[in-house]
């Protein structure tokens, strides 16, 4: 069971352990304004949709506690400037846009502040919940020993803790049903590298880490049984937006026959994105495309860097949530899934 967490609310600010600097430097941030919670995301101290949404609710409270302090008649005007300065953080993953609107729905009901951080705390704890769920449910689709090939990092590290698609593999495992994960790299920002092989590493689940072009050499090769992954967006018609190389992936492995596994929190579904053309596809800096920690690579050229893309929902053949599971995905199934529990 990993013990991973890589967000700490200390009461009177905030914890994020630097994603930057992994797997050489463990080093914990102290966060203590709102701006600095979405510096800290759009620099990527924290990364993952639901390590983003989390956080995102610690910056709520952080904010509402400085603008009651500063200016207890008028408050709402500086809040909602700072909600507004928050959202734009990143663009991709909902679940940024998600939390800052549930904690919203609270202020417009009367929350205090002490309601305010207790329902931060919540969105903490239920997300590591979540994440459980959603490990067993994808590894209960999985019934005989077999490799997994994963992308980007979905892990304890990308979410409050244990991982989404890292989830369904540390479940696997635990099962005696996991030969190898297999870990891509994930150019350019090696989440795989440096975060997923490092987090796996620590609790003992077996993996390989490969450049992100052996993937198709892999499945021809070897015993993989599915791609598993994390998302930053799905939208209503299954569509999904994750890491920058997830669609070629989803391409090879139907090649392959290779199952395609999503696991995420119905959290990261927008029901108002009616497909993948609706989800904002972040572009980052092309240096970190030109250059590797700071030292130029590439020759005199300029860089495309897109940070996602989106799979189409027609190559992805299930999407796990803390829910249960969603097989062969399509609007009709992911409204039904939405409503359920309602
Ligand atoms: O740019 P990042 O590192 O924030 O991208 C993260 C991903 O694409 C993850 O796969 C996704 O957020 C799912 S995390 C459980």
């Amino acid at each position: 069971m990993s013990e991973i967490s890589p967000i700490r609310w200390k009461g009177s600010h905030l914890e994020l352990l630097d994603q930057r600097l992994l797997p050489q430097q463990e080093v914990w941030i102290a966060l203590h304004t709102v701006q600095e919670v979405a510096d800290a995301i759009t620099d990527m101290v924290v990364r993952g949709a639901p390590a983003i949404g989390v956080t995102a609710a610690y910056g709520v409270v952080l904010s509402a506690r400085h603008q009651q302090q500063h200016d207890a008649g008028s408050w709402r005007t500086g809040f909602d400037a700072d909600m507004q300065m928050l959202a734009q953080a990143r663009p991709t993953a909902v679940n940024l846009g998600w939390a800052i609107s549930h904690m919203q729905q609270l202020v417009e009901q009367g929350a205090d502040l002490d309601a305010l951080e207790a329902a931060a705390i919540r969105v903490h704890e239920e997300d590591v919940a979540a994440c459980k769920a959603m490990g067993d449910y994808g590894a209960s689709l999985i019934h005989e020993k077999t490799s997994i090939i994963t992308h980007c990092n979905a892990g304890a590290l990308a979410t409050a803790g244990y991982g989404t698609a890292l989830g369904v593999i540390r479940s696997v495992n635990r099962d005696g049903h996991l030969l190898m994960s297999y870990a891509d790299e994930t150019r350019p920002w090696l989440q795989g590298a440096r975060l997923t092989a490092w987090e796996l590493a620590q609790d003992n689940v077996p993996v390989t880490l490969i450049s992100d072009s052996a993937a198709s050499y892999l499945m021809k090769n070897r015993q993989i049984g599915w791609v598993v992954v994390g998302s930053d967006r799905i939208a209503a018609n299954g569509d999904v937006a994750n890491k920058i190389g997830t669609y070629q992936l989803a391409i090879t492995a139907r090649h392959h026959g290779v199952k395609f596994m999503v696991a995420a929190p119905t959290t990261t579904i927008d029901m108002q994105a009616a497909t993948g053309d609706d989800i904002p596809i972040e572009e980052r800096s092309q240096d970190e495309v030109l250059s590797v920690f700071g030292n130029r690579i590439a020759a005199d050229v300029p860089a495309w860097n897109p940070a996602f893309d989106v799979t189409p929902a027609s190559l992805v053949d299930v999407i796990v949530t803390e829910k249960g599971v969603i097989e062969s995905p399509d609007r009709e199934k992911i409204a039904a899934h939405m409503r359920q529990g309602e």
